[in-house]
């Protein structure tokens, strides 16, 4: 077990009709003045904006309504976001929706409290020393935003949609809502982008180089095992309060570093995946995932059969032929992508309309034009990250 620190701050409330608390929640913190933040609108079609609403006047909160957070967030947004809550002197913002929502708010938060440009924290060639608080109302299990320290906004301004991530530990939300039901409006593909982007939270701590960490790696793929079996049930019975909250549960813990206790943490999945969805704003997060991490478990598997193995037998229940563990590794990487077509993914690069052309820039991209490489088992240069763009084909 490799040394580790953890911190997941973050206060959960959980479960039915909790989201009515939310203003007696913020009066308790002491705050009386918050910008309401959201997305497309999924949340006034629910009735949830309503609620909401009705619980910050209850408590005598004031909010300042500013919608219109984009999947895949923009930088844009979020500048104007920041710009409106300096002017009217906002505390906290909460962030009603995805994870799109959530890092807009974090972000607009981050940008509130600073004068230098958010955008060189994304880049990381500066560190935020302080931040406005966030908070949420969770209605997608995905992105685990509602607990982790990151924050993903895509530049539509320059830098030719370079969509970036920062980590810090002043964008953990101050507590989040957590309420199954308002989960049960989703279309199934957006369930399905989720349960992927869960299992990927995980799965980028679980297949790397650190030896064996029994306990976090128990909690790891009973989290697997326990999306796979809840997340077939949500996609055929949307409104199935255990699945849904299965999944809810397990996308907070999935990527607010539990899974990493102990273990390395690799991102090479989902940095590659952040320039499909960069570049082509269409692509949600998890459909891009679905189709970067078999090709890169195919690039990657031959650094740990063992490590494949055991995923195979524990997520899968699949064999281990000690004559040939290669075959049981790459049966694990079978079951995980059918698994993925079988809730409605796609699984290849064309699927999501991306030409092969696009490759070189992506690479290119991907290592922020040559100063960077991807650490895992390798460190992932620009021919890497083609060849296994490749490997989606
Ligand atoms: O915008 P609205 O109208 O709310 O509609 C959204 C959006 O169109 C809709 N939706 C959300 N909840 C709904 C609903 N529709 C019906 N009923 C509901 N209950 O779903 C669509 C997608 O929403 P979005 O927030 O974009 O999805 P998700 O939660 O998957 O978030 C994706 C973003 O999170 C980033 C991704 O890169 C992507 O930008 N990530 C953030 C992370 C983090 N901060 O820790 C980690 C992740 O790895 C990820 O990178
Ligand atoms: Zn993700």
């Amino acid at each position: 077990m490799k040394d580790f620190t953890y911190y997941a701050p973050t206060k959960i409330f959980f479960g039915v009709g909790e989201e009515k608390k939310v203003g007696s929640i913020i009066s308790s913190y002491g705050y009386k003045k918050i910008m309401l933040h959201y997305g497309g609108g999924s949340i006034k079609k629910t009735g949830l904006y309503d609620r909401v609403v009705r619980s910050l006047e209850a408590a005598g909160i004031e909010y300042v309504d500013f919608g219109g957070a984009e999947p895949n967030p923009k930088l844009s947004h979020v500048r104007k976001g920041a710009g409106i809550c300096r002017d009217e002197g906002i505390e906290l913002v909460l962030a009603v929706g995805g994870g799109s929502a959530i890092d807009s708010a974090k972000a607009i938060s981050v940008q509130a409290a600073n004068d230098e440009d958010m955008w060189l924290y994304a880049m990381k060639k500066a560190t935020p020393k302080k931040a406005l608080k966030t908070a949420t109302i969770l209605t997608l299990s995905a992105s685990g935003s509602e607990m982790s320290s990151s924050c993903v906004i895509t530049n539509d301004e320059r830098e030719a949609w370079l969509k970036r991530g920062f980590g810090s530990e002043l964008n953990r939300p101050l507590f989040s809502i957590l309420n199954p039901e308002l989960t049960y409006t989703l279309p199934p593909y957006q369930t399905a982008c989720g349960i992927v982007d869960i299992m990927m939270h995980t799965l980028e701590r679980y297949l790397t180089k650190a030896g064996e960490s029994a306990l976090t790696d128990r909690i790891a793929e009973s989290l697997l095992k326990t999306v796979v079996e809840a997340g077939a049930k949500a996609i055929e019975c949307p409104e199935d309060y255990e699945a849904r909250a299965q999944l809810m549960w397990a996308g907070s813990l999935s990527h607010n570093d539990l899974t990493a206790c102990g273990r390395d943490y690799f991102m090479v999945s989902h940095q590659i995946e952040h320039e499909l969805s960069g570049m082509y704003d269409y692509v949600a997060h998890g459909a891009g995932l679905a189709v970067v991490f078999p090709a890169w478990c195919k690039y990657a598997y031959k650094y740990n059969i063992p490590r494949f193995c055991r995923f195979a037998k524990s997520v899968w229940g699949i064999e281990v032929d000690l004559f040939d563990m290669e075959k049981t590794a790459l049966r694990g990487i079978e079951a995980t992508e059918s698994f993925f077509r079988s809730i409605g993914m796609p699984t290849r690069i064309g699927e999501l309309n991306i030409p092969a052309s696009a490759y070189d820039e992506m690479a290119e991209k991907c290592t922020n034009y040559g100063e960077r490489t991807l650490p895992g088992y390798i460190d992932y240069g620009k021919k890497e990250i083609i060849e296994i763009l490749k490997l989606a084909e």
